[in-house]
């Protein structure tokens, strides 16, 4: 029986756990061929592992997604491999610790950092990519977060601008029939999530949401693939919320 990703090749960022694997897992078991990048070489390695058991292809990138130079060269290497992209997930971000520092209580240096990773790398990146995605009339899709519609801090700032430039990138990579969305998931349970945050948390923002529904990584596996396919084919400019109704995105009413 034929698959929804057969033949098509996707590209995940930040695969070396959390939503990013789960999400890797996700296209592969739909029959398609996995690029994946981290900066962590290890846990890339066993998400590597993991979709090949799935008889999918997959292969692995080690980047840090601060430094332009990488972006520029392991781009280029991918697109020397792969002339034909159907999928950029922009996954990979820092969303616990001093990311979540106050915004005027942060370094210049460190804000540019969160920055580059969390919310300029998805740009750049796509740009490097831009011919393999318009072969394959592609899709990018953006990995936001609900803390872009309240006062989060630095995370926030850059999961907001996040929106801003998927928008943009929408209108630009448009001319070239390539769709651009945003994801924008709640409160998922990852390890990273549950470590940072803690049961408390959890429950607290839990209490908040209109469903009271554990979100998983699958629901956003569910909207990756759906968003990335063919039965979406109209849909660009758009971001995706996948978080239970929570409030905090009422901030944009
Ligand atoms: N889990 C949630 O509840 C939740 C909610 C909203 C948004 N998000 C977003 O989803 C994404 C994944 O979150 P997660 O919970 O799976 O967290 P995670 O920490 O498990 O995954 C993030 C991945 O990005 C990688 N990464 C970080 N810096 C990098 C860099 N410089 N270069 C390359 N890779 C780098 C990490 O190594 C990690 O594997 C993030 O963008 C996060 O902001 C998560």
């Amino acid at each position: 029986m034929s698959k929804r990703y057969d033949g098509k090749t996707v590209v995940v960022t930040g695969a070396a756990g959390g939503l990013g694997r789960a999400l890797a897992l996700g296209y592969a078991r739909e029959g398609g061929e996995l690029v994946i990048l981290d900066i962590q070489a290890e846990g890339l390695e066993e998400t590597a592992g993991m979709v090949r058991a799935l008889g999918a292809k997959c292969t692995t990138f080690q980047i840090d997604l601060s430094k332009e130079e990488q972006i520029e060269s392991v781009g280029a290497a991918i697109l020397a491999q792969f002339p034909k992209i159907d999928v950029l997930y922009n996954n990979a971000g820092i969303a616990y610790g001093e990311v979540n520092t106050p915004i005027d209580r942060i370094p210049l240096d460190r804000f540019q950092f969160f920055l580059m990773v969390n919310t300029l790398s998805p740009l750049y990146f796509a740009r490097v990519l831009r011919p393999a995605l318009k072969e394959a009339k592609g899709c990018v899709i953006n990995q936001s977060s609900m803390a872009a519609y309240q006062p989060a801090g630095v995370y926030g700032v850059t999961k907001a601008t996040l929106n801003q430039l998927t928008w943009g990138m929408a209108r630009m990579f448009g001319a070239d029939g390539i769709r651009v969305v945003a994801v924008a998931p709640g409160l998922m349970e990852t390890e990273a999530s549950a470590s940072s945050l803690g049961a408390e948390k959890h429950e607290e923002i839990r209490r908040l949401q209109m469903l009271s529904e554990k979100g998983s990584p699958e629901d956003i596996v569910n909207l990756g693939l759906f968003l990335g396919s063919e039965d979406a084919r109209f849909i660009t400019a758009e971001v995706m919320h996948c978080d239970a109704g929570h409030p905090f995105r009422a901030w944009r009413d």
